[in-house]
């Protein structure tokens, strides 16, 4: 009998309030193809295509105007928004499938061309991460944002919880807070970021404050047990970095346990960040909820992790991109398409729903995607 007969990883599983059909989960892909900040029809059909998954995260949809960082990223702020995201939603659910939006603030990841009237991105201190921003044009210099003044927090808190009511309303089934990978909340979160010197700098009990005021808002409009948070402890990416992210991280995931929520979600590995040292399991032991961990993995990882029960459910990103039948390619073990890095991000249906799953490659061997 071959090794991985016996895995859960294709049965059933419960998350937070929901039942999922499989462990597999697909990851938040940032796509760039949501003119306006809207989706439709193109991505009711990406979606629609990958319902196989146990749960689909949306590609991050920015809370507010100020939380755009890139071109033709989604939002969920403004009634258009809602109804535009009814209709992919829908497709989702015809199909079987179950799908959480994935609430977004890029913080100092702007420009002030994204930003309304051409202001400066905010973030909780004036530091200029490192690096470039994306545009239609090429590469583009961060430059050093605006801390947000301490009587602006709540307000920004609350289009957090304006989004999560948003996303009830357009038919999402849960709502994950974006807590990782250099955006707003990581950005408070971490020393390299956060230099404040009010309640939310200095201690970690004080950067670790923007959060809990969030998931609280957030859980006054969404049940807790349809909520998650995403965490990047060790991410580099977007300039990031902390004295101390064991002590952090290990203090974030406390924090968020005893309130019911439905899981924390793990990037224990950005694409192109060096690996460094972390103690995952230390993480996971002080959070009551489901760990999915994020990161490289493949289907031998994903079986070995449920085996040696270092993750309850895996989330894969670029696998998903290539294979929208990812779940069944698993099961049978059978080969993956490669994803084509030219389409990610912009474009049209070429590399976003034209990649064939297997029984469309069974049935018609010879043609291309
Ligand atoms: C990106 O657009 O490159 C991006 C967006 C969200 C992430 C990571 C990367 O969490």
């Amino acid at each position: 009998m071959p090794a991985d007969s016996a895995t859960d990883l294709f049965l059933p599983v419960r998350l937070g309030s929901l039942w999922l059909p499989n462990r597999v989960v697909m990851a938040p892909l940032t796509r760039n193809r949501a003119p306006d900040g809207l989706v439709g029809e193109l991505h009711a059909r990406y979606y629609r295509q990958r319902a196989g998954a146990g749960m689909i995260l949306t590609e991050a949809t920015v809370i507010a105007p100020e939380g755009v960082g890139y071109p033709n990223v989604p939002g969920l702020h403004s009634d258009a928004q809602v109804a535009a995201w009814r209709g992919v939603v829908e497709a989702v659910h015809e199909q079987g499938g179950r799908m959480f939006a994935q609430l977004w603030h890029v913080g100092r990841i702007s420009l002030p061309r994204y930003q309304p009237e051409g202001g400066l991105p905010v973030a909780p201190s004036a530091i200029r991460p490192a690096g470039e921003a994306f545009t239609p044009e090429g590469g583009a210099p961060y430059e050093t944002p605006r801390a947000l003044e301490l009587d602006e927090i709540p307000a920004v808190v609350n289009q957090y919880a304006a989004a999560a009511a948003n996303a009830l309303a357009a038919g999402f089934d849960g709502v994950e807070i974006h807590g990782a990978n250099g955006y707003l909340i990581d950005q408070f979160l971490r020393d390299g970021s956060n230099r404040r010197t009010d309640r939310y700098g200095g201690s970690i009990e004080n950067r670790c404050r923007f959060l809990e005021e969030i998931v609280e808002a957030v859980t006054g409009v969404v049940e807790a047990g349809r909520v998650g948070v995403r965490l990047s402890p060790t991410g580099a990416f977007n300039d990031m970095h902390d004295s101390d992210p064991q002590a952090l991280f290990d203090h974030v995931a406390t924090r968020l346990s005893g309130r019911g929520l439905a899981y924390v979600h793990v990037v224990e590995q950005f694409p192109g960040d060096e690996p460094a040292p972390f103690d995952f399991a230390s993480l996971r032991r002080r959070f009551e909820g489901a760990y999915i961990a994020n990161g490289g993995y493949d289907r031998a990882r994903a079986l070995q992790a449920r085996v040696e029960d270092t993750a309850d459910l895996i989330c894969f990103g670029r696998p998903y991109i290539a294979n929208p039948d990812l779940v069944h390619r698993l099961a049978l073990d059978a080969p993956l398409n490669p994803p084509d890095a030219d389409t990610f991000y912009g474009g049209d249906a070429e590399g976003y729903t034209d990649y064939p799953t297997l029984d469309q490659q069974r049935a018609a061997p010879y043609a291309s995607r």
